[in-house]
């Protein structure tokens, strides 16, 4: 739910009466606000609500854990570390992840049998050169 107005009208006041009986029915209940502090932040509304789940689910069962982490990296995929870059606290449920680059090495020497290297030189860049075969 997406909520909007000039500041003061009462936002807030309504976003924690919604809070009462999603709480009471043991749901989960995040929040995050787009103001005029970090709005150069793209979805940072969505990271704070987001970082705030991961907190509440640390506070449940290994168990429970356990069910989270197999259904986050199922739906994530190879992009769990792209989450986890915005997300940190992710990574306590998840797990470290394989980074981006070497995820980008893999697809590129497993599924189109070429090459990835690169050139990094300290204060002048990175080169990124990927070969792929012709066949
Ligand atoms: N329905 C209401 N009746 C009386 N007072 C209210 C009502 N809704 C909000 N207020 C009061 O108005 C003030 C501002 O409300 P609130 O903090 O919810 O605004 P906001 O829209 O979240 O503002 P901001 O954009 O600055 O966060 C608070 O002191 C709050 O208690
Ligand atoms: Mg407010």
């Amino acid at each position: 739910m997406l909520i909007a107005g000039f500041s003061g009208i009462g936002k807030t006041a309504v976003v924690n009466e919604v809070h009462k009986p999603i709480v009471r029915q043991r749901g989960y209940f995040i929040k995050g606000k787009f103001d005029q502090f970090g709005h150069n932040i793209p979805f940072s509304a969505f990271l704070q609500a987001f970082r705030d789940l991961m907190g509440q689910l640390l506070s449940e069962s290994n168990d429970q854990l356990e069910v989270w982490k197999t259904k986050i990296l199922g739906a994530l995929g190879e992009n769990a570390q792209v989450l986890v870059e915005v997300i940190p606290e992710l990574e306590w449920i998840i797990g470290k992840q394989p980074s981006i680059l070497s995820i980008a090495r893999q697809i590129v020497e497993q599924t189109h049998r070429g090459k990835l290297s690169c050139i990094s030189v300290p204060r002048e860049g990175t080169e990124f050169i990927i070969q792929i075969p012709i066949s």
